[in-house]
This record gives C-alpha cells, structure tokens and sequence, in this order.
C-alpha cells in the first residue's frame, strides 16, 4: 500500500515520467503548488510530486479538494510537452484515460470518464484532475494533479451520494502498482497527444466516456440543457439542444444524467 517512491519506482517502464524527480513528503499544501514551485526553479520534464496527505489540497473551479492522510493518491506530474499553448489543455484528457486505463490494469474495474476528466464508478466520483499552466525559463510546462479515492475516508461523509472510493468496489489495491501504471499510461497517451493532437486518443477516451450520448446540463458562461454528441479536435464537447443547435462547450461544469446525483 506504501507510495514510497523505493517501494513503487522498480515497477517503472516509462522514459521520463515519475523518474526525474520523486519528490515525497508526508504532509505538504497541494503536489500542484510545490510541483510549480519546483518548476519555475528548473524542475525537469517527467518530475513527479506525491504526499500521504495535502492541507491546502486544491480541486477545479477553486473548490477543496479533502486529502486526508494516506486515503488516497494525491499526486502531480510535471509535464514539458511538445505543443502550442493553446492545445496543451488536451492533456486534460491524457491524464484522465490514463488513470482508467491504470485502474483497469490494476482492479480490473471499469471506470468512465465524465467530460473533461472526472472518473466515475457507478455514477460516482472517484478521482478528479487539475490541470495546471505555464510558461518559465524553459517554456510551456503543465502541472496534472491527480487525486484519486483509494479509502472510504478520502471523500467527507456528507458526499457519500456523490463521491466514491475504489476499497467499495474492489480489494484494496496497492498504490505504488496505481502510480506506476498511470505514470506509463499517460506517457503514451501524452505522446499521442503530441503526434496527432485530441485525435491520438480520441476512440479510447470515447469508449471509455459516460458523457457521450447522455443528457446533460452544463452551468457557467453558458447555461444549457441538451445531448452530448461529440468531443471535437480542440476538446470541446458538442451538446444539441432541443431547437437542433449543436453547441460547443470549452469550459464550465457539465452535470450527466444519472451521474453524481443528476436526475
Ligand atoms: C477536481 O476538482 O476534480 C480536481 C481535483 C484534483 C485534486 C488533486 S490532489 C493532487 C493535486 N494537488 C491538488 O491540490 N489538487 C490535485
């Protein structure tokens, strides 16, 4: 169960990920904030930051995000991809079907991916990402924070029609195989990415997507109730509402009918 990097770093078959830096503490504020931090100081491609438990652990949208001691994976991974700005948010989707795919390796559990990168398990969350931007002395770098549900008490209780752990669905799994799974899953999807944009992972992410094809409500700089049909090549969900018009939907919070307490 140990996320100790001497424990889970001879499990590792990546190139870069998870090998430059292991940076483990117990206790720190948030992995995205001290992972940015080691950034800007140089920090290389592939640099890892993971703890036991986050005081200041931070979700999308400026929500908390609990991250209670040794309840979870809460971990970043600094990323220095070869893209443009403005396609480095597809790594966004990178990072979520990376983490199904490591999920399923290591559970044999089938999470989904709600649109753009929360896992659900049973119309539940179960992990949530935050993707993090920004420009140093080297360039773009990309901060992907992960915090997934390994114990009943990752998520606070009054959460429990919402949220979800991965100890109610399957045996305890070891984190350090999760880590390590994850890590080289999201070096090839990262790769794709690079070679061929949203469309390098696009039909493994659509077939693992609890969005597509279901009614959703989206809430934000747009208000909207409609069928979600499609994820374009820039990453935006495309929801027809009922007169026929097909919106696209960069940003906001898109609820899934049947899916974290949506009716
Ligand atoms: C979400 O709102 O769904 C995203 C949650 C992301 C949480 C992870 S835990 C590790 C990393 N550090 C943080 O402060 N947040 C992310």
């Amino acid at each position: 169960m140990s996320i100790l990097p001497a424990h889970w770093t001879p499990l590792l078959s990546t190139h870069a990920l998870g090998r430059a830096i292991n940076h483990y503490e117990h206790t720190l504020t948030s992995t995205n904030t001290v992972l940015k931090e080691l950034a800007r100081q140089g920090a290389p491609h592939g640099s890892l930051c993971l703890c036991e438990c986050q005081t200041a652990g931070r979700g999308r949208l400026d929500r908390v995000w609990a991250s209670p001691e040794g309840q979870g994976i809460w971990m970043s991974v600094l990323l220095r991809p070869a893209l443009r700005a403005e396609d480095a948010p597809l790594i966004t989707f990178a990072c979520a079907l990376a983490m199904a795919q490591a999920i399923k390796e290591v559970t044999a559990l089938d999470a989904r991916i709600k649109w753009p990168n929360d896992l659900v398990l049973q119309g539940r969350k179960l992990c949530g990402i935050l993707l993090e931007m920004g420009f140093d002395a080297q360039g773009l770098f990309v901060v992907a924070g992960t915090g997934l549900n390994i114990r009943r008490g990752a998520y606070p209780p009054e959460l429990s029609d919402r949220a979800t752990s991965l100890e109610e669905h399957a045996t305890l799994p070891d984190r350090g195989e999760i880590i390590a799974a994850y890590l080289r899953a999201l070096e090839d999807a990262v790769a794709a990415i690079e070679a061929e944009g949203f469309a390098g992972i696009a039909p493994l992410y659509r077939a693992r997507s609890v969005t597509l094809g279901s009614r959703v409500h989206v809430s934000g700089a747009v208000d909207l109730t409609g069928t979600a049909e499609d994820i374009n090549s820039s990453g935006a969900l495309l929801v027809r509402t009922e007169d026929g018009t097909l919106h696209s939907v960069m940003a906001g919070d898109v609820s899934v009918r049947g899916v974290m307490g949506y009716v």
